[in-house]
């Protein structure tokens, strides 16, 4: 259940029925302080601006034309014309009792859309490294909610497994095959790649097959193919094996590499020619765009096929998006990836809309984030300038978290331990990628991510387990709870609204890729409920009937904390 939704509505009547447009908006949002109401409408200014009357009045009459119902204990004008919204108690309690009863906490969609999300996207040949990290976790829990909430979700992993330096990566691996090398060296995929690298600039016979292998893997040639085949599975190998170790719903069947887009690329080329879009510029095919200026402020040109007659990381991207609106039947695409590459997509989608290649319904969105700094605020690299690879940032997460938990809590047992510190490790990576906003660089520092305050992972996942543990010492199991929820005392009622918010913040999610949203909802909703336990007794409570109706509170405030985090894709805990 939405409230702000259902408030909207409510809202945006009484203001038609008081003079406003019937387009108007109610603009409702969560008061930020308790004698502005749990809610508030703001829209009354400007509907009343539209009119040409007093906003005041409008607000006035708005109020008059507004029935209250169960809902609504009263609604005031504030200010220049904002209405404040105070729910009611019963109201309030009714709804809490119901979504700790239904067993679920929002509501299914009733159309479910089609929805692509373009995430993680490594390269083959090459270690997934911390810019691929973002990606990975943000999309996956972007992706998380949308399927919670009853979409249709598409994961594309867009991996780099297309061009020209395959020609080398193929000589290279034949080469060590021939010299009998087993595979140790493509464990070390960066260092595969750099020898590879090696040979092509130094070894003039290396370079030349290298090259002739290139045309040969184009051409569809089998063996060649057969040898890329090799190089993609052995990196997705290991790349699953971090989404493994990270609590990624990726696998080996999203992929969709930038391959399969290729057999779409020339007929592509030709038709913008033949639409008049693309024009052969110094034997290159150029797409020249209004919508983007060069530094001397002309259209600028989008090369879409070299002069050698290759295609372009862009080229692939508008057939990538022609395939998900074909092929893949998607209402939305999403993609994820940093801010650099922003004008990228853009000028890709721009000739795919001048292409008219997807309909106006279907929208492309770039779920844009920033970069990850270390704490010296420059690019997060190791000490050597190096990148950081993936693998050796989560052995360090394990390590620290082993050993900020066995001395917190030196009587877990070893299997115990090892549970505490997997959730914990992973969790604090992840949360601190995912209650930043996306969209600013962030700075990476273990002692922030790790620490038992703030909002961080630990506290989440510590709060979960001081909840859990009020059921296991009392043996009450929580599911089987029933009765009354009542809401006596201002922190039973706070907590109650912030539980019936979560849909609003899941949808928040869902509609602007924003899983900060949830962490800063699950944050609060933890420090609402500590406020609780702290003056409202539970398990101490004399009054039987007061006892229940905490303890449902308690129950739906684990519930909430559990779903959302693993929304989020962190694990909870019983105890730590
Ligand atoms: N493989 C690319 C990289 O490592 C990211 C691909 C993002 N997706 C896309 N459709 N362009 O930078």
């Amino acid at each position: 259940m939405n409230i702000q939704h259902i408030l909207s509505q409510k809202i945006k009547q009484a203001m038609i029925a008081a003079g406003a447009e019937p387009q108007c908006d109610a603009l409702v949002r969560q008061s930020g302080k308790a004698q502005f109401g749990d809610y508030q409408a703001n829209g009354v200014m400007a509907a009343a601006k539209k009119r040409g009357i007093n906003p005041r009045e409008l607000a006035q009459k708005t109020i008059e034309n507004l029935e209250l119902g169960d809902l609504l204990e009263k609604a005031e004008v504030a200010g220049p014309g904002f209405i404040n919204l105070f729910l009611k108690n019963t109201w309030l309690a009714q709804q809490s009792q119901q979504l700790l009863q239904q067993q679920t906490l929002v509501e299914k969609v009733t159309q479910p859309q089609t929805i692509v999300a373009d995430y993680s996207a490594p390269n083959v040949a090459k270690q997934m490294h911390v810019g691929h990290l973002r990606s990975t976790i943000i999309g996956d829990a972007v992706v998380r909610v949308l399927q919670y909430l009853g979409h249709n979700v598409i994961r594309a992993n867009h991996v780099g497994d297309w061009g020209t330096q395959f020609g080398m990566l193929i000589a290279y691996l034949e080469k060590m095959e021939n010299e009998h090398a087993d595979d140790l060296a493509l464990s070390d995929l960066e260092a595969f790649y750099r020898a590879a690298k090696q040979c092509y600039d130094n070894d003039a016979e290396f370079a030349e097959k290298s090259r002739a292998y290139v045309v040969k893997l184009q051409g569809g040639d089998h063996y060649c193919l057969a040898m890329w085949r090799k190089l993609v599975d052995i990196t997705m190998q290991q790349n699953q094996q971090t989404y493994d170790r990270l609590n990624v719903t990726l696998s080996n069947d999203d992929v969709m590499g930038e391959s399969l887009y290729n057999p779409m690329l020339p007929a592509i080329v030709a038709d913008l020619k033949n639409k008049g879009l693309a024009v052969e510029d110094q034997s290159a095919v150029v797409v020249f765009l209004d919508e983007f200026k060069n530094k001397d402020g002309e259209p600028m040109g989008v090369i879409i096929q070299k002069s050698d007659g290759g295609f372009l990381y862009t080229t692939t991207d508008i057939a990538a998006a022609k395939y998900r609106h074909e092929v893949l039947h998607a209402d939305r695409a999403l993609y994820f990836t940093d801010s650099r590459q922003s004008q990228h997509l853009q000028q890709a989608w721009t000739i795919v809309r001048k292409a008219g290649y997807i309909p106006d319904s279907m929208s492309l969105e770039h779920f844009n984030f920033g970069m990850m700094l270390g704490k010296d605020n420059k690019p997060f690299k190791t000490r050597s300038g190096d990148t950081v690879k993936l693998t050796d940032l989560l052995d360090e997460a394990i390590e620290r978290a082993e050993q900020l938990i066995s001395t917190k809590n030196p009587s877990l047992s070893e299997q115990e331990l090892q549970q505490v510190v997997e959730a914990v490790a992973i969790g604090a990576v992840k949360y601190a990628d995912l209650s930043k906003n996306r969209t600013t660089d962030y700075v990476f520092d273990w002692d922030n991510m790790l620490s038992f305050e703030g909002n961080t992972a630990p506290y989440m996942q510590y709060a979960y387990t001081r909840i859990h543990s009020i059921f296991s010492r009392s043996q009450i199991d929580s599911a089987t709870l029933q009765g009354t929820i009542c809401l006596n005392e201002e922190k039973e009622r706070a907590l109650a609204i912030k539980l019936l918010q979560f849909e609003e913040a899941v949808q928040t999610v869902a509609r602007e890729g924003t899983p900060h949203i949830l962490c800063a909802y699950l944050y609060e909703l933890a420090g609402i409920f500590s406020g609780f336990y702290e003056s409202c007794p539970i398990l101490n409570s004399e009054d039987e009937a007061i006892k229940n109706s905490r303890l449902q509170l308690a129950a739906l405030t684990q519930n909430t904390l559990r779903q959302g985090l693993d929304l989020l894709g962190i694990k909870t805990v019983s105890k730590m």
